[in-house]
């Protein structure tokens, strides 16, 4: 069963409402709520002295009422009694003073007491709930975050972990060439974080410090994991991530993770309308391509965001519902709305909820009401179904994280330009896998585009080299094969160790930063390009486009190799979206990959399958009516009627259709 349903707060409201809100949640069909993640001091009010009762109560108002219980651990917010009683529970972060209960955030991963607390609280949660019959699931912590933490506690950690790594001080010094500036250690306790700013530090402690704190994160969820299988049965337990991609190793946090979730907050402003649904739509793909399964939202769009910031626009009509429905279509097989009802104390008072704080049902749980009963009515067709795609993208947090410490040059982001790639490949209709490792690279697909792999090491350069040796086909773009992974640069001329794959050289750059150059193709059509420019010489590759503009016009600035049965095209600057589309364009056609150049701005396409049945999704994520052709009449899967082949959208218009095959 697809799960349907909201955030809620028990804990925040009078008991009597409590009934009314599972009554009217019911009659809206939600069938699943989430709670508890940041209950931790009404659960255990004093240290040792445990209140679950409340808690207990509302699971099983829940039950009878129809409705499933996620639970999240509240580790994101210890209470008063923990950091006054155990300051070590409280992060040293750069910059910040240490936060404070009443707040959330504020603890240290490898901080000894949040780590025994932790232990504590999930065993207490799990032996009560790990056989509920209400409760289907858990959700580790809330958000976390990399944290940059200073502590003691961080620092000895350090050191054992690179001690684990590198054995003898020796070797660590040459892996980081900590030579440079005299900055040899002579002691395993002169390693650290200190006041300097960034800049100024070892970008090769710095990459390491970074992976640390991501293990870190892993190895305290794994408390909380380890207590939750010990005494549950039949539950899964996953992690809801921050919308915005961090500097966290997911594939690592999820590796012992039933499935993975997001927290997805697409942005309502009119500025954002056109290219936000593109920028979510890599989101979700990038979710569910860590696992490579499907994927839970654990906070949907449910009211216009504030309190920190300016409060969000009012949602367009259709909004609400065509996001939940963009979630599913790439992916999701449960969406829980942030939150039922907007806040009436606390910090986030003004990111609304499905319900305003008056409790008088409006528009927004009007759609959502809508959606829910769609969804209900599709649950068992699409519960389950997988999207399956032929050409992937691979996103890699080694690269992301040194990109963040070094970026290169003015104006450029990696996962901006990872958003560029996708969002060619959405508008031609061409959906995406997004892998996490370069062990997802799988023959089954066709096509596989590397965006700026800074970071490469030799088992990385293996598979891509195999990956088009045995047929694939590959697009690199400029600064891959920059770095080994010790965040040392490689002592080659670039693309470094795939040099040979590509059959070029990179002989210089220019970091051309917000300038404007052009690159022409063979058909002689110009293309705007920027912030660097490789200049290349080809050794087996054939050029494709060449620079148009300053001391190096005429020189290759696209290539393509063949290799054993594959291609590798190098694209070697920041070339417009349009040039993007017609390469990629190019090479859909090559190998086989379907594609369409009549896609309207802002109309999303994306299939499920389960063995022969498909389902196609048609999203309008725009504020403009708009039409596609459909290749014949097909049935809708929401009204049972057959749709035209001119499909006509309304805005934020939805519409779900069978494929027979
Ligand atoms: C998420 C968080 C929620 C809530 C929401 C709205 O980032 O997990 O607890 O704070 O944002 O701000
Ligand atoms: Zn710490």
């Amino acid at each position: 069963m697809i799960g349907i349903g909201v955030d809620y707060y028990p804990e925040h409201w009078d008991r009597e409402l409590w009934e009314e809100d599972a009554r009217l949640m019911k009659e809206s069909g939600v069938n699943v709520v989430r709670m508890a993640e940041f209950a931790w001091c009404r659960m255990e009010p004093e240290e040792g002295r445990f209140d679950f009762g409340w808690l207990d109560d509302a699971i099983d108002l829940f039950q009878r009422n129809g409705i499933q219980v996620v639970l999240g651990v509240p580790t994101m917010t210890p209470p008063a009694w923990l950091t006054q009683r155990y300051p070590d529970v409280l992060p040293d972060l750069p910059g910040q003073a240490s936060s404070r209960p009443g707040v959330r955030g504020h603890r240290c991963y490898n901080s000894p007491s949040m780590r025994r607390f932790t232990r504590i609280i999930t065993e207490r949660m799990a032996m009560r709930y790990g056989k509920h019959p209400a409760v289907i699931g858990w959700q580790t912590d809330n958000e976390f975050m990399l944290h940059m933490c200073r502590c003691r506690h961080c620092k000895n950690g350090f050191v054992e972990w690179l001690r684990n790594e590198y054995g003898t001080l020796e070797r660590l010094n040459r892996e980081w060439g900590t030579v440079v500036w005299s900055g040899e250690f002579s002691d395993w306790e002169q390693i650290g974080l200190h006041e300097t700013p960034e800049r100024y530090m070892n970008p090769s402690l710095l990459l390491d410090y970074r992976r640390f704190q991501s293990e870190s994160v892993v190895n305290f969820q794994r408390v909380q994991v380890e207590e939750i299988r010990k005494h549950s049965e039949g539950q899964w337990i996953t992690h809801n991530t921050w919308t915005a991609p961090l500097p966290l190793d997911l594939a690592a946090l999820y590796g012992e993770l039933d499935f993975a979730s997001i927290d997805y907050y697409p942005a309502s402003s009119a500025d954002k309308a056109v290219s936000n649904p593109y920028s979510g739509a890599l989101l979700l793909d990038l979710i569910r391509g860590i696992k490579g399964k499907n994927f839970w939202v654990m906070e949907q769009y449910g009211g216009p965001p504030g309190s920190w910031m300016p409060t969000w626009p009012s949602p367009y009509p259709g909004f609400i519902r065509a996001f939940a429905w963009q979630s599913i279509s790439r992916g999701a097989d449960g969406v829980l709305f942030f939150r039922w009802r907007s806040g009436v104390a606390g910090a986030e008072q003004f990111w609304h909820g499905l319900i305003d704080h008056g409790n008088v049902p409006g528009r927004r749980l009007a759609e959502f009401r809508r959606f829910a009963e769609e969804a209900g009515a599709l649950s068992e067709r699409l519960y389950g179904s997988r999207v399956e795609n032929e050409a992937a993208i691979l996103y890699d947090f080694d690269s992301h994280t040194a990109l963040q410490l070094q970026p290169q040059v003015d104006g450029f982001d990696y996962y901006e330009h990872m958003k560029a790639v996708h969002r060619s490949f959405q508008k031609l209709g061409i959906g995406v896998d997004v892998l996490h490792t370069p062990d997802q690279i799988a023959s089954r697909y066709k096509l596989l585009v590397i965006p700026s792999l800074f970071v490469i090491g030799e088992h990385t350069a293996a598979k891509i080299r195999s990956f088009v040796e045995q047929g694939g086909t590959v697009v690199a773009t400029p600064r891959t094969g920059v770095k080994r992974t010790n965040n040392q640069c490689h002592m080659l001329q670039l693309p470094g160790p795939l040099a040979d794959c590509f059959g070029v050289r990179v002989s210089e750059y220019d970091p051309i930063g917000p300038g404007v150059h052009a690159i022409q193709d063979e058909s002689g059509n110009l293309y705007s390009c920027g912030l660097w420019n490789d200049l290349l010489e080809t050794t087996s590759a054939e050029p494709i486009a060449r620079h148009a503009e300053s001391f190096y016009k005429g020189t290759p600035a696209v290539t393509r190799n063949r290799l054993g049965s594959g291609q590798a095209y190098y694209v070697g600057t920041f070339p417009e979206e349009a040039y993007l589309r017609s390469l990629f364009g190019m090479i859909a056609g090559e190998t086989g990959i379907e594609a369409r150049t009549d896609l309207p701005e802002g109309v999303h396409l994306s299939r499920r399958k389960r063995g022969t049945e498909s389902v196609l999704f048609v999203l309008n994520l725009s504020r403009e009516p708009n039409a596609v052709q459909l290749e014949r009449p097909m049935k809708s899967l929401l009204t049972g009627t057959i749709a035209a082949p001119n499909l006509e959208l309304e805005p934020y218009g939805v519409e779900i259709l069978e494929i027979d095959s």
